[in-house]
């Protein structure tokens, strides 16, 4: 033990270094060493708060991670006549010009300069209709069609796809006498255009119904069914009714599909004789019986 610290003793001789200031320079690692192992401990000790993160994690809502279709009415898109998408028709081109200037000029400028207030700071700015050159889809009909049907990504043209075939092609021809060196459009264009853009069929677009939506009405439809579908198996118990009925299961068919109909029921219980399930008791039963069967019918709100 001694010989030990004889060993320190003379290694880290105090009195030497301090005569001696250089000596310490010698020494200095282990400074180094023990801070940055100091460090180290420090670091460990507190690596939660180095690392704690920034923004916290948010649990994704699982509502926008899908996005369901919107509530929309069907309709129907009318196909064009071939000849017109040439020589469209003069109110075609009156519904063009009123699109143009509500929806269009505002960017594109009233004589179709690319000049309108909104399009003021664009980057790109709006395409100036008499210029030849630069165009993105290009000038033929159809290219103009693609336009307006898909909008210029990443620029202020959106797409307009819920205009009509007609009213794009009546846009076509406004956006063509700005202007002054337009290529005619040719056979070959019609052709293509309707081969693209199935511009003369006449279809239907489904309505669309969000998945959230439909299950909740099969939910509650589903559930006024089985409420009326249990009063109809209590109905069928009562002695009163009983008395009327010859056949129970044809009847509780007939009055699941006539539920709700309750003002014409004196009608209908008659005039689907015998096939709803009456007896012919009710129907030789005079009105007063008749209605009392009824009211009591119409008691279990099926
Ligand atoms: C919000 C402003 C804005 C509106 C409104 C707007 N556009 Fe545009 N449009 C632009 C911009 C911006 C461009 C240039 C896009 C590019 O060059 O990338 C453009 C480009 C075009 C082009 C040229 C595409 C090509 O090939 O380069 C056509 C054709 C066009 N618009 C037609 C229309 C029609 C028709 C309407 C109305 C139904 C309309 N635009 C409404 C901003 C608008």
């Amino acid at each position: 033990m001694k010989k030990l610290f004889d060993f320190f003793y003379d290694e880290i001789n105090f009195k030497e270094v301090f005569k001696d200031p250089k000596r310490l320079i010698g020494y200095s690692f282990i400074v180094f060493f023990l801070a940055i192992f100091g460090i180290g401990l420090v670091y460990l000790n507190q690596i939660d708060q180095f690392y704690r993160n920034e923004t916290p994690y948010d649990e994704p809502d699982p509502a926008k991670l899908f996005k369901d279709v919107e509530l929309t009415l069907g309709r129907k898109v009318e196909g064009v006549k071939v000849e017109l998408i040439k020589q469209p028709t003069e109110e075609m081109l009156k519904r063009g010009e009123e699109i143009y200037k509500t929806t269009c000029s505002t960017c594109h400028g009233e004589k179709g300069q690319g000049d309108g207030i909104a399009g003021k700071g664009l980057n790109p700015p709006p395409r100036n209709f008499a210029e030849k050159d630069g165009w993105k889809n290009g000038r033929s009909i159809t290219q103009v069609y693609k336009t307006l049907q898909e909008g210029i990504p990443g620029s202020g043209m959106v797409a307009y796809e819920y205009l009509s075939p007609s009213e794009k092609i009546a846009l076509y021809h406004i956006i063509k006498k700005f202007g002054t060196d337009f290529p005619d459009i040719t056979d070959k264009d019609v052709a293509e255009l309707d081969a693209t853009y199935k511009v003369t069929q006449t279809y239907d677009i489904p309505p669309t119904i969000p998945i959230g939506t439909a299950v909740q009405k099969i939910v509650s439809e589903n559930d006024t069914l089985s409420k009326v579908s249990a009063n109809i198996v209590k109905l069928l118990n009562d002695p009163e009714i009983k008395n009327y009925v010859s056949d129970p299961e044809l009847f509780a068919g007939f009055l699941l599909k006539v539920s709700g109909k309750g003002s014409d029921l004196e009608n209908l219980l008659v005039s689907n004789y015998p096939l709803n399930g009456v007896s012919a008791k009710f129907i030789k039963s005079n009105s007063v019986e008749k209605k009392r069967f009824i009211e009591k019918l119409l008691s279990y709100k099926f």
